[in-house]
């Protein structure tokens, strides 16, 4: 097991219920900005919880933040929170509006002249230095209610870029699994898939002998497959929803990964995919893993083989065999959850893409991506290729 130092400071408040309680969590005196959506939170009662849990503080709000927050609307926020000396932000819905506030935790006491320059120089958030903020969950998948990292779009340059530092945990998130009632379908699927994703970059690389955390992946995969078909009924189901909103925040809270090496090409990749074409960000995920996986298989067939023993009972075969029947497992869950799993699927331009995508790594110097360092842009050109 390699070194590592744990620390994740978000108080998780779940249940049933639970939203009222963040009046206990935000301080005596704070001037709230509200931040949220398209409006999912105006038709399923989750907007009135809040008003009603806020009743005693000085609130302003902000919707409109779009899936894949966009950079030129987060600046609007920021106007607001500067001129109206906003003290605290509160988030309330999926990974774009978390991360959206994020963005806007660190901008507002952003020193330099232009807040594109955070994402753009990978310019962390220390501890201390963001603005406090809370989040509402209100779609799992993401991991972003107990995570510092975020991810910001930005339309007129077709970019996706990442930003994060410890001073971005949020103070506290709230996880009501009744949430998940109004979640169409097709943003479940992608739940269960960026969830299913987020622990395979930390989980299929090389083994350090790390039992306990190859455990915990395992775990919070065999949890997704077993919730999924319920998860995907029209019913809904508070047990297993609850199991899918826990397995989504501990895929990505930090804590299977320490210790660990960790991948994240798959990401990188898809980002891209999702700036390009728009494309949901889970579906990304499902269109590059396989490709990836292949172009890499000399690296991964370890774990790849034991993931296809612990998590999809392969037991006949050689060991790459096993790990040929992982990758196949994989993109079969994918399917299994009404998501295509080729760029073609989604886009009749996908000519070029790989090497545009390519391009961008190269001159952005992500020269080696992947656990090792040695996924090159020849070798991303491969990947996306290899995903038409
Ligand atoms: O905008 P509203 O009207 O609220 O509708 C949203 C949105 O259209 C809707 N929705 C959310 N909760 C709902 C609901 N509809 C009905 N009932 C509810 N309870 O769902 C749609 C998608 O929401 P969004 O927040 O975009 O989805 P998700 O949580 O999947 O977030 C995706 C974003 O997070 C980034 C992605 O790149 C993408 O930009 N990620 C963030 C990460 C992080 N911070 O750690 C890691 C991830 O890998 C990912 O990159
Ligand atoms: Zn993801």
């Amino acid at each position: 097991m390699n070194n590592f130092d744990f620390q994740n400071p978000t108080k998780i408040i779940f249940g049933k219920d639970e939203i009222a309680k963040i009046s206990n969590e935000i301080p005596e005196g704070a001037k709230v900005l509200v931040l949220f959506g398209g409006g999912s939170i105006k038709k399923n009662g989750v907007y009135e919880q809040v008003s009603n849990a806020l009743s005693n503080f000085e609130v302003i709000e902000f919707g409109g933040i779009p899936a894949n927050p966009e950079y030129e609307v987060l600046l609007e926020a920021l106007d607001i929170i500067k001129a109206e000396n906003i003290t605290f932000l509160l988030a309330v819905g999926g990974g774009s509006v978390i991360d959206g506030t994020k963005f806007l935790a660190a901008a507002a006491n952003y020193k330099g002249d232009n807040p594109w320059d955070i994402l753009a120089n990978n310019i962390r958030t220390e501890e201390g230095k963001g603005m406090p903020f809370g989040t509402v969950l209100t779609l799992p998948a993401t991991g972003s209610e107990m995570n510092s990292g975020a991810v910001v779009s930005r339309a007129e340059t077709k970019e996706k870029r990442v930003l994060g530092g410890p001073g971005l945990f949020p103070k506290f998130s709230i996880l009501d699994p009744q949430v998940v009632k109004s979640i169409p379908k097709r943003q479940i699927a992608n739940g269960l898939a960026d969830a299913f994703t987020h622990v395979l970059e930390q989980y299929m690389t090389y083994s350090v002998d790390a039992k306990l955390q190859d455990r915990f992946a395992e775990g919070i995969i065999q949890t997704l497959v077993e919730i999924a078909p319920t998860m995907l009924k029209d019913e809904f189901d508070y047990k297993a929803s609850a199991n899918f909103m826990w397995s989504c925040t501990m895929a990505l809270n930090g804590l299977i990964q320490k210790g660990v090496p960790s991948d994240w090409a798959i990401h990188m990749i898809g980002h891209e995919l999702t700036a390009l074409y728009g494309i949901d960000h889970a579906r990304t995920l499902a269109i590059i893993t396989e490709s990836h996986y292949t172009v890499n298989f000399d690296d991964k067939k370890e774990k790849l083989a034991q993931y296809a023993e612990r998590v999809w009972n392969v037991s006949e075969g050689t060991l790459d065999e096993k790990a040929k029947a992982g990758i196949e497992k994989t993109t079969a869950f994918y399917q299994s959850l009404g998501i295509d799993t080729k760029l073609s699927d989604y886009t009749e331009n996908f000519e070029g893409t790989a090497k545009e995508i390519a391009k961008r790594f190269t001159e952005r110097g992500w020269k080696g991506i992947g656990e090792k360092g040695k996924v090159t842009p020849e070798m991303v050109e491969k990947i996306v290729e290899m995903s038409y």
